[in-house]
């Protein structure tokens, strides 16, 4: 039995939230630890001439990255990057902090070998991801910011959020990526429209 399959045995004795907070736990620790994240760093990044890519001015090691909703709030870069990843996406970041929706939300389904998502953009806001980004930015891989409505704002003030998390978020990380197709957020998916997206 591999590392992955002994820790997963650990782990699937959680509920899957609680689970997540471990791992946030443990990808957070580096405060404590300094110097053994960039080692380990060292032993895991997979780059190589074949796999490196130059792309709007990042070069993205290899093609593997982390996608967003891993790490909602830019904790866990350094301990993501520490992993081997690519790049990474923080996010989906709201203009606002908000809770997300009623507990359980996530779920795991075995069999299937998934995990089933209805968090509803739970994160603790532009202020405090941005002073986690300001102390931090750059990294030594990409760093993706994922942002969203809140869901309180109407869908005529949606481009207004957007807006707001562009302009204070753009200069702290690699690409951004508007997230217009979360289920969980009810009417995100109908700004999926030629208008929206120009305005
Ligand atoms: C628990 C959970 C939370 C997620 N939260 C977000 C999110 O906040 N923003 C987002 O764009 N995608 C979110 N996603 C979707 C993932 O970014 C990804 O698209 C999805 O998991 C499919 O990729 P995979 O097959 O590699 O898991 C979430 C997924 C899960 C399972």
């Amino acid at each position: 039995m591999n590392s992955y399959e002994q820790i997963k045995k650990l782990l699937f004795k959680l509920q899957p939230e609680n689970a997540h907070h471990l791992a946030e736990i443990l990808l957070r620790s580096d405060r404590f630890l300094p110097g053994v994240f960039d080692y380990i760093a060292s032993k895991n990044l997979v780059t190589s001439e074949v796999l490196k890519q130059e792309l709007f001015g990042c070069t993205f090691p290899n093609p593997v990255g982390l996608a967003a909703g891993f790490d909602k709030n830019a904790t866990m870069i350094r301990g993501i990057n520490a992993l081997g990843f690519g790049f990474s996406e923080i996010g989906t970041v709201t203009p606002i902090a908000q809770a997300g929706n009623p507990k359980p939300r996530m779920f795991r389904h075995i069999e299937e070998e998934t995990i089933q998502n209805a968090m509803g953009f739970n994160n603790d806001g532009l202020i405090a991801v941005r002073n986690r980004l300001e102390k931090q930015y750059p990294f030594s891989t990409p760093i993706g910011i994922n942002i969203g409505k809140n869901k309180s704002t109407s869908e005529e003030n949606a481009i207004s959020d957007y807006v707001k998390l562009i302009r204070a978020l753009h200069t702290l990380g690699d690409y951004i990526v508007i997230n217009i197709s979360s289920p969980n957020t009810p009417g995100l998916r109908d700004l999926q429209n030629e208008t929206f997206i120009a305005e």
